[in-house]
């Protein structure tokens, strides 16, 4: 195992994160007079509160480094360099010793989320068929399953590119390799021949999981010029642990970037979508003209808290790698459990055995039940599907209320 992420105790986290605070600039003791930002207002935010003395990330949060830019890359703002030093420690982490990348040859930043991260990819690689391909912008498109999250719709309609969904099968909501090629002819039809393909870790309403098979096999038969990005906006902090055998990660060589928000599984506040990509493009969205900001800026949000990074970090070292696996057995366990219930109860449903998803056929849930467990349907105006996502409060207890509930619902079917 890779070198990077190790359990740290709350005495080595403090000692690091207090050290990193120190070699930002200090508005307090320097003179910083250039920078439109401060510290948080002090009549709300007291810096020397004992509270503060003892969190590190309550400390960062006030003391409010700006991690505008990405740090991977070599030059940036000078003024936050101590704790720009942990988001890159924290970048190694996910793309090396998460998605088995080579050591210092991946970039990365901490994005506002999920939508931020999957539209910088598709930023990037429209940028890169433009420049290094003399591509058309009309010449190329984005293709995603129909269980995609609609960030990608957002990223076709900012970016200007079309968009063809290749459709799921019902039941498995799989993708297959005749659905894909149907959709890449179509595309080539419509004369596209740059094609950017977002593969699913996990889907937002199923958990699925697409074959990456399903897609190179046809767009490699078809000479198709493609790049790849895998939305693991969900699954990321999830679906590599479930699945060490996976062909998603940075060994496979089809793929160039990944989206992980720590804001979903890995309970990390708001705010820390996790962007990754193999060294050599993020270059292709550098706004030259950001030149205020030193070493420029390669990321579609600007200005960002220094503090989300620190709380990912954190909440990464604090678990270790193997407290990790732990974490993600239990709730493995507890779906399994779920799944056990709903089939005896014969109640249809889907779920990706190494996913923590449980997404249930609308007829097999009143609405009184939906709405008491906080259910989340497919569509809202004529539901299909409801899921229960098995997060760390999901706990057996409130889940045997359920069952209770349904096993009511379904003998008045
Ligand atoms: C698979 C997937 N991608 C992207 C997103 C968007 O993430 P965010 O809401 O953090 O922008 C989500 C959110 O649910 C998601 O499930």
């Amino acid at each position: 195992m890779h070198a990077t992420w190790k359990k740290k105790s709350q005495e080595e986290i403090k000692a690091i994160v207090f050290k990193a605070l120190e070699k930002n600039v200090n508005y307090d003791t320097q003179n910083i007079l250039g920078i439109p930002a401060s510290y948080l207002d002090e009549k709300v935010f007291h810096q020397d509160s004992s509270l503060a003395k003892e969190a590190p990330f309550i400390s960062t949060l006030i003391q409010n480094p700006n991690h505008i830019g990405c740090h991977t890359l070599g030059k940036s703002e000078s003024f936050f360099e101590g704790t720009q030093e942990i988001e890159k420690d924290l970048i190694e982490i996910c793309a090396v010793d998460i998605l088995k990348g080579d050591p210092d040859e991946q970039d990365g930043y901490v994005a506002s989320g999920g939508t931020e991260a999957n539209i910088q990819a598709i930023w990037i690689y429209r940028n890169y068929f433009i420049k290094e391909l003399s591509a058309k912008r009309e010449e190329i498109c984005i293709v995603c399953s129909e269980d995609s999250h609609y960030s990608m719709d957002k990223a076709s309609n900012l970016l200007v590119l079309d968009i063809y969904k290749v459709p799921v099968e019902n039941d498995s909501r799989a993708i297959t390799q005749e659905k894909v090629r149907e959709v890449i002819l179509t595309a080539q039809n419509d004369n596209k021949k740059y094609f950017i393909v977002i593969c699913n870790m996990m889907t937002t309403m199923f958990g699925s999981v697409d074959n990456i098979e399903a897609y190179t096999s046809p767009l490699t038969d078809l000479s198709c010029e493609f790049k790849l990005h895998v939305d693991g906006a969900y699954g990321g902090f999830y679906y590599p642990f479930t699945n060490e055998v996976t062909r998603l990660t940075f060994k496979n060589q089809n793929i160039t970037s990944f989206t992980l928000d720590a804001h979903k599984m890995a309970q990390a506040p708001y705010g820390t979508g996790v962007f990754l990509i193999r060294k050599g493009y993020i270059q292709n969205v550098n706004t030259q003209e950001a030149s205020y900001v030193e070493g420029e800026d390669f990321t579609l949000i600007g200005s960002r808290s220094g503090a989300n990074a620190i709380a990912v970090w954190m909440i990464l070292v604090k678990n270790g790698p193997f407290g990790w696996q732990e974490k993600v057995f239990i709730l493995q366990k507890r779906t399994e459990w779920m799944c056990k219930q709903l089939s005896q109860l014969k109640v249809e449903y889907y779920r990706h055995e190494k996913s923590n998803i449980i997404t249930i056929k609308s007829k097999y849930v009143s609405k009184e039940i939906t709405s008491k467990f906080g259910l989340v349907p497919d569509d809202h105006s004529s539901p299909d599907w409801f899921k229960i996502v098995i997060m760390d409060h999901v706990t057996i207890e409130k889940l045997v209320m359920l069952i209770d509930d349904i096993k009511l619902h379904v003998t008045n079917l």
